[in-house]
């Protein structure tokens, strides 16, 4: 007897980055038509490819495509699929560019085995080493394909027992599932890191990654939990452990989200839902780049850092706050001098840049019009070039000399937020690779490389005081300013949360470094008036305080940015926000998330259309 639950609720834990997008269906229907339809409901996450596997006449037959599942679509004009037990996949590039090649699902050497897979391998270089040397042959670039030759290495005449022998050699992050001619009757899958869900019918089944792709059919469920399989066939789903083969209890989760509310995972907006994923999207990104008191980062050659003279950094708005960040890092930790520049002033100064200098172009999109033209320039003019962004296959992806992806997942948002903090997380690991290079302070590095192990737990601890936030939010929601200041790291992240503010709320925001306030800005400071003072950096604690009481005397209000165990805070505050204490220079990652948090809250407060504010485009194309 399945158990009951039809509470509205956010699934706990349930805020994972998913990338790609999985459908599977076994019933009396057409798969080809349920996986189809499915697969639509998940292309508002965005991806850059399509592919479905159907089982027909007793083979499955892949059908992938680059681009949207129009285009796949098209190229099933004509084929006639009947078959009643299929999967299909929406992709968003991780390992190797978009292509119909690196397009899922993916198959074994025999075509009998197909596989689609949400996540990251991390230990595939091997895992394909080894296959290879076995004589497998693997078509594409992908980490996943090593699944479908590991099942076909393992198969000793049952299908579950080869996915849980070949799953327990993956390393990393997985939503696999998996379908084979050699047995027809089911699907299986496996979760770790990576969300699917079993839907549920009346003699016939579906999975998905996640729940808007099954609303349409079904809205009872099972969640899969970490290192639970599920062997699903018309009749019925069996839920078990894949390291032991125990069978797992599993209670329905009866969804009553309407198919909007369901895109945004029970979420009000995508922001929000997008704030909430940073613990994920931080840990992702930071994904197999952690050593012994190192980091690994081998898309840049050493003797490219070793070489460099110079360092440009160089994005627009978010990304350029960013960038701001990683130019203090990197002079602090590396001692290389950084110019952090605006892509749109870039090209238009006659910069002087050339062979020896290293320009880091920042972008989540990949495709910001400024950005692209100011790589081109650097890259016409000598520089080595290094994207770091979060869309594979993008143009800055593709004209870069090397890049760094972060691993946000598709931000849908205009008001960027997880990208954000994956970009500081890059420009931390940019700035320790140089410093290792360039025989920076080893303790350093270490210490730094613990820290940022830390963020993901820290950067939870900070989410968990949105009531707090939400409060906060509401007495200020009717101000006309708000002023952000700060010194060193902490004013570049006053930079970024003032953009937040402005953007979604469209209150009138500014941010200052500290010390400039005296020098014109304080006539601004009346009885009232918000000041939210960020002082997360321990060097220049008392200057910071010396400048809040400038605006004290004038009658502002003070919300402070401050560290938990900061017992002074409360002398200079009328409002406090507290963040786990870290490393310091690792504290704009943590001091950010109260801000996006606050902008969010106020926005909603003032009615403000949060995910679309007005005039402004996700994606800025034009210059
Ligand atoms: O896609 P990009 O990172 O290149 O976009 C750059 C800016 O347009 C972007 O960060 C923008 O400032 C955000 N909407 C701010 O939230």
């Amino acid at each position: 007897m399945r158990g009951r639950n039809t509470a509205f609720i956010i699934l706990p834990g349930r805020t994972d980055v998913v990338m790609c997008g999985i459908v599977g269906y076994i019933g009396p229907r057409k798969a080809l038509r349920v996986v189809i339809d499915n697969l639509k409901k998940l292309e508002y996450r965005g991806y850059d490819s399509a592919g479905v596997a159907v089982v027909e006449n007793g083979r499955p037959v892949i059908v992938k495509k680059k681009g949207k599942i129009a285009d796949l679509e098209s190229s099933l004009d004509g084929q006639v699929m009947d078959g009643q037990l299929g999967i299909g996949h929406t992709r968003w590039a991780t390992h190797g560019v978009p292509s119909d090649r690196n397009a899922h699902p993916h198959p074994d050497c025999t075509g009998e085995v197909v596989v689609v897979h949400n996540g990251i391998i991390e230990n595939y270089a091997e895992l394909r080493r080894e296959l290879r040397e076995a004589g497998h042959k693997l078509a594409s670039e992908t980490d996943t394909e090593v699944i479908p030759h590991l099942i076909e290495a393992n198969y000793n005449g049952s299908l579950e027992e080869a996915v849980r022998a070949a799953v327990s050699r993956l390393e990393g992050a997985y939503a696999l599932v998996v379908i084979s001619s050699r047995e027809p009757d089911k699907i299986i899958c496996v979760r770790k890191d990576s969300p699917l869900v079993i839907g549920l019918g009346e003699g016939e089944n579906f999975v998905a990654s996640d729940i808007p792709a099954l609303l349409r059919y079904t809205r009872d469920t099972y969640i899969l939990d970490d290192h639970e399989m599920a062997v699903i066939t018309r009749e019925g789903v069996q839920v078990k452990d894949v390291r032991t083969g125990e069978a797992r209890p599993k209670e329905v989760f009866t969804v009553t989200w309407d198919a909007g509310q369901a895109e945004k995972g029970g979420y009000a907006h995508f922001m929000l839902k997008e704030i909430h994923e940073q613990p994920t999207a931080v840990r992702e990104t930071l994904r197999g780049r952690l050593k012994e008191g190192g980091v690994s980062l081998p898309e840049i050659p050493e003797e490219v850092i070793r070489d460099a003279r110079r360092v440009f950094m160089v994005a627009c708005g978010t990304a350029y706050h960013a960038c701001l960040v990683g130019k203090y890092l990197m002079e602090r930790i590396a001692r290389v001098p950084v110019e952090a520049d605006l892509a749109s002033e870039f090209r238009y100064r006659d910069p002087l840049i050339g062979p020896g200098d290293v320009m880091v172009l920042v972008s989540q999109s990949g495709e910001t019009a400024d950005t692209l033209a100011a790589l081109r320039e650097g890259r016409n003019r000598g520089a080595h070039v290094v994207a770091i962004t979060n869309v594979r296959g993008s143009s800055i992806d593709r004209e870069a000399d090397a890049v760094i992806h972060t691993l946000a997942g598709p931000e849908i948002a205009v008001a960027s937020t997880k990208a954000y903090t994956t970009q500081l997380v890059a420009l931390t690991l940019l700035a320790l690779r140089f410093a290792e290079v360039r025989g920076g302070d080893r303790e350093q590095i270490a210490a730094l490389v613990e820290g940022l192990k830390n963020l993901p737990e820290l950067v939870q601890e900070v989410l968990d005081t949105e009531d707090e936030i939400k409060e906060l939010a509401r007495k200020y929601s009717s101000s006309d300013d708000v002023f952000f200041i700060g010194r060193g790291l902490d004013y570049a992240v006053a930079m970024e949360g003032q953009l937040k503010l402005k953007e979604i709320s469209y209150i009138h925001a500014e941010a200052y470094a500290a010390g400039e306030l005296k020098h014109g800005t304080l006539a601004l400071i009346e009885a009232g008036v918000p000041v939210v003072a960020l002082v997360t950096q321990p060097d220049l604690y008392e200057k910071m305080v010396s400048n809040i009481t400038e605006v004290r005397a004038r009658q502002g209000r003070i919300i402070s940015v401050v560290y938990d165990d900061d017992e002074k805070a409360r002398e200079f505050s009328d409002e406090m926000i507290r963040i786990p204490r870290t490393d310091p220079l690792l504290a704009p990652v943590l001091a950010v998330v109260p801000l996006q948090l606050l902008a969010y809250y106020v926005a909603v407060e003032r009615g403000c259309e949060v995910d679309k504010p007005r005039n402004l485009a996700k994606s800025v194309t034009v210059e």
